[in-house]
């Protein structure tokens, strides 16, 4: 059959086997408690839906009486533990603990109890339960989820108005916003709908659905009105809204003559657009504020420091019990200069900016971090502000859309990479500090703290542009409910639910995906470099020549002989040290920097050898020319699936790995051949420069 993406992974599609299961299915549904638009009455809707289309069996909903058949009762019961134990108060002492979000399933021969802490964790249970039957399993179990921490946030890069008429997307690459269109909420809104179910089927709980590059115009009537519509959509899916807010608002759209954080008029200003939001959308989940950042408004333009910018708006929202998070990246690139300063460096900013606030923020304020330093390169260091920030709530940014990985042309699966970040150990103290073990408040006892995904899905059929880039956002929710999660594991799943689990397939979808990275790294920029896409024009496609002199301090600093960013304490720009001491020490010495990350901490000759024992300028000969033979290969796999998928998909796939493979042909000529002319020196395989 012909398949656009809009259902994602939760197309409940007719399963091999399912006959075996049907014995083994409820007969009907019982929601505790449900009124209609609540996340119980979309999980009812669900089941009846999923197993419809999964098992072509419908069940009853809610009917008077559920025992069937040799009287053995084969409901399916969801809702929360409050109002089940109400009716069950002897099941009280046998049900587990659960955290807010979490959820508790009970599957015995056709008896099946979904129960969430809350509603929304009874949504998440079901949509569980429908995940397992999907993938063909249909024995008992039990099982206890509850969520790694409590922040699970998509952040959406859209625009309410596009200078012209459109409401376009940042750094989208499918489509324009299903959100904004003209500059005014769009009146229909099934699209944001139904994202909204995408999400809650991977346990993901708000949307920011409008630009960190914040329109002020986000905060007329007109459009608070039109916030609250787009609130409403989400509401039975359990996914709160959160709003984008510009520094500057009360002066540029208030009409005030500043925005100084500290003055009363400002502080009352932002309290009445606090009120009205909340007046219109009472379970609004709260702020996101990108301040003093690429030439944006913020508390740094009155001397005020970052906590009195953030704690401005904390004070508004802590009666709702709203929160803000408050974006680390700040950095001013009108002030990086390269040529003149050695110690110049914009990865140094945040711990900069943040230095001596730890303790200075409101408890509703969460401090989001990009996963690295600088901006969502290839590979980065994980940022070392993770470990500043003891006393401070914490989230990781990490960017779904492929901004300079290649805008969903290029199919770069993402989980292994989030995953080496989730899972580096800073050494706090001496004692393990895991990236997710900081987010998820549990190294550092604080009760706010999570994850941040920019998502930028667009109007396009297949949300991101690309149909395999949806195991991203898949991946994305997976990890942020559970970072103990394998990207192999996790991959599988999605491409059972969103493809089949026809073993061909699945090592297929398995094998493109799990190489893909590495690919894209070996044909991009190599050893901690940077990604080497054109800085200035879009991020996307080669341009080593871009990556100095630009004012946004991305930079290599390669010139004939060397190459590098010296990030040492003894030599360089002293960002090394920013780390705790352990890991700091590893990354201040070349011989214990790992190869990957060498040209992000030092700068060093093209003849430097590698733990490899090659040379740095012919690691990226060899590398460009291994990453771009790997993404030949990536097509002619694929083709090993026709007639395993619909035409439409395979055609619509197909066509991107085969522009890929091309374009890491450019990718790997342009690199290679601009190192060549830079340094003069040859290639010992014979493949780059004159000959
Ligand atoms: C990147 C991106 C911008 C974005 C910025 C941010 O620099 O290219 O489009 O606004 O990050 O995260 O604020």
């Amino acid at each position: 059959a012909a398949e656009d993406g809009l259902s994602g992974w939760l197309r409940y599609a007719p399963i091999k086997g399912a006959k075996g299961c049907h014995s083994k299915l409820p007969s009907a549904i019982l929601t505790l408690n449900a009124t209609e638009g609540s996340p119980v009455y979309t999980a009812g809707q669900e089941l009846s839906q999923g197993i419809s289309g999964i098992f072509g069996k419908e069940l009853e909903l809610n009917a008077a009486e559920t025992r069937h058949g040799n009287g053995r009762d084969t409901t399916a019961t969801v809702g929360t533990v409050h109002a089940y134990v109400d009716s069950n108060p002897d099941a009280a002492a046998r049900l587990p603990e659960l955290v807010d979000d979490g959820f508790y399933l009970d599957v015995s021969r056709g008896k099946v109890l979904i129960l969430g802490q809350n509603e929304r964790g009874a949504l998440y249970g079901a949509f569980h339960y429908l995940s397992v039957l999907a993938q063909g399993n249909c024995s008992d179990f039990t099982l206890t989820s509850n969520p790694d921490a409590p922040i699970r946030w998509v952040n959406q890069w859209d625009n309410m108005q596009d200078g012209g008429t459109h409401g376009s997307v940042e750094r989208g690459y499918g489509g324009d916003s299903i959100f904004f269109w003209d500059g005014k909420v769009r009146d229909d809104l099934t699209r944001a709908a139904q994202y909204a179910r995408l999400l809650a089927s991977i346990g993901l709980n708000a949307v920011v659905a409008n630009n960190v590059n914040a329109d002020a115009k986000t905060l007329t009537p007109e459009n608070m009105d039109g916030l609250a519509r787009i609130a409403d959509v989400f509401r039975p899916y359990g996914v709160q809204l959160g709003v984008s807010l510009n520094f500057a608002a009360p002066e540029t759209l208030g009409g005030l003559s500043s925005f100084d954080p500290l003055d009363e008029t400002v502080i009352n200003w932002w309290q009445g657009i606090t009120d009205a939001l909340y007046k219109r959308i009472p379970d609004m989940a709260g702020y996101l504020v990108k301040a003093n950042s690429e030439g944006q408004p913020g508390p740094m333009t009155y001397n005020r420091t970052l906590a009195e910018g953030a704690n401005m708006f904390a004070h508004t929202l802590k009666p709702y019990g709203g929160i803000i998070l408050f974006r680390a990246f700040v950095y001013d690139h009108r002030t990086l200069n390269q040529t003149l300063d050695w110690k110049a460096d914009r990865a140094n900013a945040a711990g900069n900016y943040f230095d001596g606030l730890d303790d200075k923020f409101e408890d509703n304020v969460v401090i989001q971090i990009k996963n690295g330093p600088i901006d969502f390169q290839v590979r980065e260091p994980v940022s070392p502000l993770f470990s500043h920030l003891v006393k401070t709530g914490a989230a990781i940014e990490l960017q779904v859309s492929q901004e300079y990985l290649g805008q969903q042309a290029h199919l770069v699966y993402l989980a292994p990479m989030w995953k080496e970040i989730l899972d580096f150990d800073f050494r706090v103290d001496g004692k393990p500090s895991r990236t997710s073990d900081i987010v998820g408040g549990k190294r550092f006892p604080r009760k706010l703290g999570g994850y941040a995904g920019v998502v930028n899905v667009g109007t396009n059929t297949t949300w991101l542009g690309s149909h395999l880039a949806m195991s991203n956002l898949y991946a994305y929710g997976r990890l942020a409910w559970d970072p103990s999660a394998t990207s192999e594991g996790i991959l599988q799943e999605w491409t059972k639910l969103t493809f089949s689990d026809d073993k061909k397939v699945l090592d297929v979808i398995t094998k493109l995906s799990m190489e893909s990275w590495p690919a894209y790294e070996n044909y991009s920029g190599n050893l901690g470099i940077q990604t080497l896409t054109d800085i200035l024009l879009g991020h996307y496609g080669p341009n080593p020549a871009s990556q100095d002199g630009n004012p946004w301090g991305q930079w290599t600093r390669a010139d004939a002989d060397t190459i590098g960013m010296d990030r040492t304490v003894w030599n360089g720009t002293g960002f090394s040290g920013q780390y705790p001491p352990e890991i700091a020490a590893m990354y201040e010495d070349v011989a214990t920097t790992p190869d990957n990350l060498l040209l992000w901490f030092h700068h060093v000759p093209y003849t430097q050898v590698l733990k490899s024992g090659k040379t740095v300028i012919q690691h990226f000969y060899d590398a460009h020319y291994a990453g771009s033979a790997t993404a030949q290969t990536f097509p002619e796999l694929w083709k090993t699936l026709k007639g395993r998928i619909d035409d439409e998909r395979y055609e619509h796939v197909l066509y991107r790995l085969v522009y890929q493979a091309g374009h890491s042909l450019v990718w790997r000529d342009s690199v290679n051949t601009f190192y060549f002319n830079k340094s003069g020196i040859a290639d010992t395989g014979g493949r780059v420069g004159n000959h």
